[in-house]
């Protein structure tokens, strides 16, 4: 889907949509989150004030009591701009490495068409994802197919379309390509040290130290062209160091390489890139690459949850609600809530991303100022900061009630948290939202018990720079 007029806001839409709603933009308010890389911090202000009138417009429209079926469908808001400033950072840290957005991460049409206006190049993984990024008009050239293990009629699919770069790590992928793409450009990946990632990646993939010398030398003797060396730390890696070692260790192999009579001119550093401690591992990697690869060797990386986790929002209704007395707490209740998304859908990233998102509450019915949301006020009825959410003095020293959440499938892995609290009391209708929802959740949700996988997304752009690239 590419954004369409009717949900796509720029940022002087949303300005005007504020000061409609609030009478004059409150630039005191406190805001969490986006501390870093933004072009400017009042463009991460109004960011968060953006998504919050863009959900809150939203659920405005639904009345999950008397809706049509499905009109009360869990949704994203998508800040494009926290792309955009994702992207400025990148450039500022790390200038001497062109990131090839991982598709697979997200393949999110309007992420896709502005990296692609910003220059990136692209990591697919599939045919699928190199017609998608094709079809937005990327030239071959910015494509890597980042497959160790290719399925042979996609191979040919890429010989065809001219997506010459391509990785390989073991001696049969070797004569697949011989027989397929004799032309191919190639890149040996290498295994890693990823035990400090979420995701490992070396279990499946990567050639080890040990076979690199035979793995040039077969691809010598088949008249292969090794191009370069890649390498992946593992997705949500958490220790830096794992970006030196891999750098010395492809050093190495570049070495192996000429002996042979290879001539390799590109480096290929993965991604395993996280928002959080991104400056700290670009430092690393930075220094690494200076001490190891002189200016005339190409860098490129394959960030992808870098570039989209904090840029979507995911709101889910509550269609059920179940109490469960709890006599051992003194009579208090506890309750199941039920949301009509679960780790089958967007929350498949409780399952193969290790995550655990945080609940919020964006409509509570029982608030009385449950439909006069003004964003950015601490005491806003929904879209909160993570502060204030968790902050129970804000809310008067409310006493907390305890949750458990549940998707909306019949099987009991489906639960998306089994302890939370809130100082709110909800009910079916109610609203909560989940920042940090952009990377590996709609990608892998499945349509289990007959329920959607294909969620609405609502653009928006904090930064008037990609608004207007994107041509709105
Ligand atoms: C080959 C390859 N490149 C890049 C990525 C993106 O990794 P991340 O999202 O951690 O940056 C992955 C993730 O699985 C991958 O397998």
């Amino acid at each position: 889907m590419t954004p369409s007029a009717t949900n796509f806001y720029t940022h002087n839409q949303y300005q005007d949509l504020l000061s409609l709603k609030r009478g004059s933009i409150d630039t005191n308010s406190s805001v969490s989150g986006y501390e870093s890389g933004a072009e400017s911090h009042d463009g991460a202000k109004s960011a968060k004030e953006m998504i919050g009138a863009a959900l809150q417009k939203h659920i405005e429209n639904v009345d999950p009591h008397d809706c049509e079926a499905g009109a009360e469908d869990a949704f994203f808001v998508a800040d494009l701009g926290e792309v955009y400033r994702q992207h400025i950072r990148w450039k500022r840290n790390l200038p001497r490495v062109t990131p090839h957005y991982a598709v697979k991460c997200n393949p999110d049409p309007a992420v896709l068409s502005l990296l692609a206006k910003l220059g990136a190049g692209f990591d697919c993984a599939s045919k699928t994802e190199i017609e998608q990024v094709l079809a937005i008009g990327v030239d071959t050239s910015r494509i890597i197919y980042a497959q160790p293990c290719k399925t042979k009629s996609y191979l040919r699919y890429t010989a065809k379309q001219g997506v010459t770069q391509m990785t390989f790590d073991n001696t049969d992928e070797l004569y697949k390509i011989k027989e397929l793409f004799p032309t191919a450009e190639l890149y040996l990946r290498i295994f890693t040290d990823d035990s400090a990632s979420l995701c490992r990646l070396s279990q499946k993939f990567g050639a080890s130290m040990d076979n690199t010398q035979e793995l040039l030398a077969l691809a010598k003797e088949l008249d292969l062209n090794v191009a370069g060396v890649a390498f992946h730390v593992g997705s949500g890696a958490s220790d830096p160091s794992a970006f030196r070692q891999a750098v010395r260790d492809a050093r190495t192999v570049f070495d192996q390489a000429a002996v042979l009579g290879h001539e390799l001119h590109t480096l290929d550093c993965g991604g395993g890139f996280v928002s959080e401690t991104f400056d700290d591992m670009a430092a690393v990697l930075s220094d690494a690459l200076e001490e190891h690869f002189p200016p005339h060797i190409r860098i490129i990386a394959e960030p992808g949850r870098y570039y989209t986790s904090s840029a979507f929002t995911l709101a889910c209704n509550v269609i059920a609600r179940r109490t469960v007395a709890d006599k051992q707490s003194g009579g208090d209740n506890k309750y199941m809530l039920y949301m009509n998304d679960g780790v089958y859908g967007n929350f498949s990233s409780i399952i193969f991303d290790h995550q655990n998102p945080i609940p919020r509450v964006l409509r509570s019915r029982l608030r009385s100022d449950a439909f006069n949301y003004t964003p950015g006020s601490p005491l806003d009825s929904g879209y909160t900061s993570a502060e204030e959410d968790n902050n129970v003095t804000v809310f008067g020293g409310k006493k907390q009630v305890t949750y458990s959440i549940w998707g909306p499938t019949c099987d009991g892995i489906d639960c998306i948290s089994s302890d939370w609290s809130s100082s709110e009391t909800l009910d079916v209708g109610d609203w909560l939202y989940f920042e940090e929802m952009g990377a590996y959740t709609k990608c892998s949700a499945t349509r289990f018990n007959g329920f959607t996988d294909k969620h609405e997304t609502i653009y928006v752009c904090s930064e008037p720079s990609a608004a207007a690239l994107i041509e709105l």
